[in-house]
């Protein structure tokens, strides 16, 4: 790892799980947060919505986004917590100096992660994403938050990302799998050069896929939620 701190590893949360693309999400709020942290959600993420006119917790199911091929690999849109990505993000920031580095969401829906990376002081805070109506909601969303100068919605199969040479933090909850997959770390992989790029990855159903292209520098589970998330960093080119 470079000059800044190592992350510390806890113990494997790579459960083996499957990302969830079926059950109703209101079920998998309570089972996952309690009725007491569902509610916490509702008012830190629904209500945050509605009272800045905004649109980013509502998920979209995949049947809504994808022709029936495409949804074989690609995950529906559920958001991030804002708690979850403002964890990942302090954790990961006595690593990276942030403000030389482009935070990327890949597979960023509405702009969920984009508006809670703003709060960090990342160079430039980029998102790509394969659906038109969610691309469009996300740039909406910035836009209706006055967040269009820090921050943008890119339309692009995340297969064919290019990756530019400040673009050090990647995000990933957890947005597709397959083929779609290898493509999108074969390329963060290989643009890595002499430079070290830092990989977030929310809940690691398919970590054995990650550690092919990086190294696993550490793992953590973050309250509320028992949200796990997986840090990577590139290897040397
Ligand atoms: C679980 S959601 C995460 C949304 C956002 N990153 C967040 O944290 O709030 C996964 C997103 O990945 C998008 N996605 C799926 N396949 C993709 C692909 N091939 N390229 C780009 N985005 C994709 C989906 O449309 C969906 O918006």
């Amino acid at each position: 790892m470079n000059q800044r701190h190592r992350l510390p590893i806890a113990t494997g949360n790579a459960s083996g799980k499957k990302p969830d693309n079926h059950r109703p999400m209101a079920w998998v709020l309570v089972q996952k947060y309690g009725v007491l942290g569902a509610l916490q959600l509702l008012w830190t993420d629904v209500v945050w919505d509605f009272i800045h006119r905004v649109d980013t917790a509502k998920p979209v199911s995949n049947s809504v986004l994808f022709n029936a091929d495409d949804a074989k690999e690609q995950n529906r849109y559920v958001a991030s917590t804002f708690r979850a990505v403002h964890s990942a993000l302090t954790h990961l920031q006595p690593t990276v100096n942030f403000t030389e580095a482009n935070f990327v969401d890949i597979g960023s829906g509405k702009g969920k992660a984009l508006i809670a990376a703003c709060r960090f002081p990342f160079h430039t805070v980029t998102g790509y994403e394969v659906s038109e109506v969610l691309h469009e909601i996300a740039n909406s969303n910035l836009n209706t938050l006055g967040l269009q100068h820090r921050a943008s919605s890119r339309l692009l199969n995340a297969a064919h990302i290019d990756i530019q040479e400040a673009d050090l933090v990647f995000y990933l909850f957890n947005p597709f799998t397959g083929h779609t997959l290898n493509q999108c770390l074969q390329r963060i992989a290989e643009a890595s050069g002499t430079k070290k790029r830092y990989v977030i990855y929310v809940n690691p159903t398919e970590d054995a896929v990650y550690r092919q292209y990086f190294t696993l520098i550490g793992e953590q589970v973050f309250q509320p939620g028992d949200v796990e998330v997986n840090f990577y960093e590139t290897r040397p080119g």
